[in-house]
């Protein structure tokens, strides 16, 4: 059965991975980033019909509300939503400019709040899933990332506090935390040393997280799971 599914952060990287795959699977996408040429670009190239690029920035609660307010009128009740949409400003604590520190609370924190707020009006009348994109350092922490790691870790428990309050209402809300993944977010890094601490010795791809989110999107008898994709890391930190 084909779903309406949105996709923050859809136009690169992981969320683009996660929209192909939805797209492939015969659901309607909305790819969501501030870039709009992005989003549509992205959109315009994914199999099948009724695919939607919009731009909203997910930190500004008033453009969340006013996609899914669009998305309901045009659309109908959104099935699927993945909160993909990330920053990373990472210096250690004494470092961290205040701007960058609340830039990335604002946006991956926040940002998935107000998502799954606005999402949520249209789930609780027939139910739903979300998956949220945290990160292996927020379970685990990291020096150099006590702000991004505390951003994830603040989703993973909002992600179980939200599958306690919804689940009643057939809404399902689940993690994915992936390690280091082949994206515009590593490019800096060199792969070769890096790889070095994950135990299956290489960066992931973008589609391999992907193949988790829509697991965990379709299977109607798993909510508030945290399901880590990183190649072992998680045991190396
Ligand atoms: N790559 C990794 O190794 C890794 C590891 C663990 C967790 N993650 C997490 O996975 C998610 C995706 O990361 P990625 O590696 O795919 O990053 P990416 O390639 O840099 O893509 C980030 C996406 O988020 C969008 N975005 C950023 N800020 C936004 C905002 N304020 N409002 C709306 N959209 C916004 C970007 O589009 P615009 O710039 O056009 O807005 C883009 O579509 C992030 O939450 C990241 O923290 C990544």
């Amino acid at each position: 059965m084909s779903r309406l599914g949105v996709v923050f952060g859809g136009s690169r990287g992981i969320g683009q991975a996660v929209a192909q795959l939805m797209a492939r699977k015969g659901h309607r996408v909305v790819v969501v980033s501030r870039n709009h040429e992005a989003a549509l670009a992205t959109a315009q190239s994914l199999p099948g019909v009724g695919h939607l690029g919009l731009s909203c920035d997910v930190s500004r609660e008033q453009d969340v509300q006013r996609v899914f307010e669009t998305l309901v009128r045009t659309h109908g009740p959104v099935d699927y939503l993945v909160n993909a949409a990330g920053i990373n400003r990472d210096a250690l604590l004494l470092r961290s400019r205040s701007e960058d520190m609340i830039s990335t609370l604002h946006t991956n924190l926040l940002g998935s709040m107000f998502t799954c707020k606005a999402a949520l009006r249209s789930m609780l009348s027939k139910g739903g899933a979300i998956v949220n994109i945290g990160s292996v350092v927020g379970v685990k922490g990291n020096a150099g990332q006590c702000v991004y790691s505390s951003s994830k870790a603040g989703l993973e428990g909002f992600t179980r506090s939200l599958a306690k309050e919804v689940a009643s209402r057939s809404v399902r809300v689940s993690l994915v935390a992936p390690g280091l993944i082949r994206t515009d977010m590593t490019a800096d890094l060199r792969e070769e040393e890096a790889s070095q601490r994950i135990p299956l010795r290489r960066f992931g791809q973008p589609e391999e997280v992907a193949q988790t989110v829509l697991f965990l999107l379709e299977s109607p008898y798993v909510t508030g799971q945290v399901v880590l994709v990183d190649g072992g890391l998680h045991l190396a930190l």
